[in-house]
């Protein structure tokens, strides 16, 4: 895909991975399982262990980066890993000992787990910020910041955070700016034109897009960062397998088509709810009325699937549950299918900190949905005859 700088977003996705000589002529890319491979000259082959180079791996990792906006995605291709915790951890290995990190405090309970327990057990200064308090993220970003993690909009908050206000004082102490986009993809917002220099995905979500894969993928634009990032990849092992990839890859073709319609179905479901007499609060960016909307205006190009809401206290809940059918009460999101779950109990549970703080702020009632891709009318349907049904 030589010219790629004229090509739409859709159009990468589908052609970038011709750049990979297919010997059959396979029009779709073969899952390539081998774990060694003959070499001609001892010690000059590109493929010679499968931990280490895998062409499956490869043409995803080198599509993802193409789509966030590398036009030298060969030299700067994703790090594909088995889990998108297993790309937070990568990421955190940038970090020394007397470096520090500031992080949003609504991200992923897993990360907040990460960051709060794991990093700060090796040794690592972990700041934990609400960054829309500028000021507070000021104080706190200094000469030994390294990583400053943001995820926009956060989960399962749904805050719009401004990458480029963020990016702007992160650089002026040289830290990087880290953005877990598993919510956008880059076909909602690519990071990079916003100042960030790390991106992450769960790929579990909707880059895989029908919940049986997990996986997790980073993608840099800085040359120093994606080889020190490769040599931990390659060394430490925690890679994504060839069919997971093969899945990865797979998604990517659709990804476009499937991101228009959950965000056009999530911005009607949260229509829907807003006006619910049932409903006490929707967080959905892309409702004109939500904080930051004009942020989102900026930096989404769709307001995305996902949308969190609270109850009124006229609805039973756990009949609500008992009575909702096409909504299924799971954990995980990004799927063609749409899901529904409680965050403080089921993803987000509260961590505390060293210094006793109670970090994770998933307030408690607050309901997430990953909307699907079913037809619209039939999720709203179903919506309000469960709510109809569980009033007290
Ligand atoms: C925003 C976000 N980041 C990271 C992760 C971790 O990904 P995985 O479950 O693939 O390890 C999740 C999982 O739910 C997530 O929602």
């Amino acid at each position: 895909m030589a010219k790629s700088k004229k090509y739409g977003i859709n159009t990468k996705a589908l052609h970038t991975q011709k750049r990979i000589d297919l010997p059959t002529g396979d029009v779709m890319p073969p899952i390539h399982l081998s774990t060694t491979y003959e070499n001609t000259v001892p010690g000059e082959s590109e493929y010679f262990y499968g931990r280490v180079s895998n062409p499956t791996r490869e043409i995803f990792e080198r599509t993802i980066s193409s789509l966030e906006g590398n036009e030298n995605y060969e030299e700067l291709p994703g790090l594909a890993m088995a889990s998108g915790m297993a790309a937070v951890s990568l990421i955190g290995e940038l970090i020394k000992p007397d470096e520090n990190v500031v992080i949003t405090k609504d991200v992923y309970g897993g990360t907040t787990n990460f960051f709060a327990t794991i990093a700060r057990k090796r040794g690592l200064e972990v700041h934990f910020c609400d960054m829309y308090d500028i000021e507070k993220l000021e104080t706190l970003i200094n000469k030994k910041t390294k990583l400053v993690w943001i995820e926009s909009p956060s989960n399962p908050n749904m805050n719009i955070y401004d990458l480029k206000k963020i990016s702007e004082i992160a650089h002026k102490e040289e830290a990087l700016l880290v953005a877990d986009s598993t919510f956008c993809t880059p076909f909602i917002t690519r990071p990079f034109e916003h100042g960030v220099d790390i991106i992450m995905h769960s790929t579990t979500k909707y880059i895989g897009g029908h919940s049986d894969t997990l996986g997790g993928v980073v993608v840099t634009n800085n040359q120093e960062v994606y080889e020190t990032l490769y040599e931990y990849q390659k060394t430490s092992g925690g890679i994504m397998a060839p069919f997971d990839a093969y899945l990865c890859q797979r998604g990517l073709y659709t990804l476009g088509p499937r991101i228009e319609l959950h965000s056009k179905n999530a911005h009607q479901l949260s229509e829907y709810l807003a006006n619910s007499e049932y409903i006490k609060e929707v967080k959905y960016p892309g409702l004109t009325e939500s904080h930051n909307h004009d942020v989102a205006v900026k930096q989404m190009d769709y307001f995305g699937g996902m949308l969190s809401f609270f109850l009124e206290d006229s609805i039973n809940e756990s009949k609500f549950w008992e009575e909702l059918d096409l909504y299924k009460l799971a954990v995980s999101l990004g799927g063609v299918e749409t899901l529904i779950e409680v965050p403080y109990l089921m993803t987000h549970e509260k961590v505390t900190g060293l210094d006793g703080e109670i970090i994770n702020n998933a307030p408690d009632g607050l309901i997430r949905i990953s909307v699907g891709i079913e037809n619209i009318e039939d999720l709203i349907e179903d919506m309000d005859s469960a709510l109809n049904a569980s009033r007290k």
